[in-house]
């Protein structure tokens, strides 16, 4: 199998993982993972939609599988808990497998079993989601939240491989399709900050091709889903432990992540609650004329062209919002910091001196 992109880590020994893409019937990629872990005992975590819409193509045993139930507040520490107990009770060694079969919320809580059972055991990232594909399952953040704080929990761990298989578009609904474009617009906004060799010109990309890649243009999609991939790991592969450079992979994550926290995990998905972010980001930055009415325009035109209504949310306590923000893992000593546009296309960490300047 030859992969689509090659990850590889040079500060951790030049560790390298493949992402293989393709539109293969998910029957074989079910076969390619039963190949996978031949030999090997496999625990599968799988999201409950997931399973219910694709337990014939995948055809696992029962006894192997922990079906995590839907929704953002299903990354929690109870269900780490069960599922370390359902490891044990499989008898996973570190020379086995874990399997994660779902969107970013699989993924990510999947993930951070895998780090921390017996100090580690392999694991794959078989992404489900638009959002996953292009952004959670690579790059190695695994973490759950706590009812306070999100992502809160967590290790860097890179999964052993990842299969991106199309075919899971297909049953994907408008919502969680344009949650995904959410991380999208990311990307093109901050490619410039990315430090790739190549240049994509995405923004101009997502301008012109938006029709046809909101009528589910699966060529245009898969061309979107390898730029943001090689932007992130152009990041990751500078940066795996968010010293410095990954940091802009933040963008529209301080108040996104504070929309979470705030509605409880239940309101907003991971997308939509970036994309409110980066509005924010954006009103900030113009506030602070970092960036020209020009380039804000074409932002919120961006938005609106994918499906974003560009009223923010419904006003919530803003003092509360404000001190989640501040409890955030990016927050320095109660300074709320935050990924800004300076450029077109391009982002700078930014302290918040003035509050007062968010329009919430
Ligand atoms: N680790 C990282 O680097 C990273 C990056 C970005 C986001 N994240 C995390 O990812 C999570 C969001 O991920 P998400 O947007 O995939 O949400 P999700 O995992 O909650 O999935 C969204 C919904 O889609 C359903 N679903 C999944 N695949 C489907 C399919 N093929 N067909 C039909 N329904 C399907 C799920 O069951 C769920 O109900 C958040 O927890 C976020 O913090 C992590």
């Amino acid at each position: 199998m030859k992969p689509s992109i090659l990850v590889e880590i040079p500060q951790d020994n030049f560790k390298s993982y493949p992402i293989y893409i393709d539109k293969e019937p998910v029957k074989d990629l079910a076969k390619k993972l039963n190949k996978l872990s031949a030999n090997k005992k496999r625990l599968i975590i799988i999201s409950n939609k997931v399973y219910k819409l694709y337990k014939n193509e995948f055809n696992f045993k029962k006894e192997e599988i922990f079906i995590l139930k839907d929704g953002e507040n299903q990354k929690n520490i109870k269900n780490y808990q069960r599922i370390i107990e359902k490891a044990i009770q499989l008898g996973l060694s570190r020379k086995d497998l874990i399997i994660a079969i779902g969107g970013g919320v699989v993924g990510d809580l999947a993930g951070f079993v895998a780090a921390t059972y017996m100090r580690g055991i392999e694991f794959i990232q078989v992404p489900t989601t638009l959002l996953a594909f292009v952004d959670s399952s690579v790059g190695g953040k695994t973490a759950i939240d706590l009812p306070y704080a999100k992502n809160y929990i967590g290790a860097f761990y890179q999964p052993k491989m990842v299969f991106i298989n199309l075919n899971f578009i297909l049953t994907l609904d408008k919502r969680q399709m344009l949650s995904g474009f959410g991380e999208i617009l990311k990307y093109a906004f901050i490619e410039n900050s990315c430090k790739s060799e190549k240049s994509y010109l995405l923004l101009e990309f997502l301008s012109i091709a938006a029709d046809r890649i909101l009528e589910n243009n699966m060529n245009l999609i898969e061309r979107l889903i390898k730029i943001c991939l090689e932007l992130k790991i152009s990041v990751v592969t500078k940066d795996e432990t968010e010293s410095g450079l990954r940091k802009v992979l933040n963008f529209g994550h301080t108040y996104g992540h504070a929309l979470e926290t705030i509605t409880h995990y239940k309101k907003y998905t991971h997308g939509e609650a970036v994309v409110y972010g980066m509005m924010l980001a954006f009103d900030y930055a113009l506030s602070t004329k970092m960036i020209n009415h020009t380039y804000y325009n074409l932002a919120y035109d961006l938005f609106k062209k994918y499906g974003y209504k560009t009223i923010k949310p419904v006003k919530y306590n803003r003092e509360e919002i404000i001190n989640i923000m501040k409890s955030d893992k990016k927050a320095n000593a109660g300074i709320i910091t935050m990924i800004l546009p300076d450029r077109k296309g391009s982002v700078i960490e930014t302290e918040i001196t003035d509050e007062s300047l968010f329009e919430m």
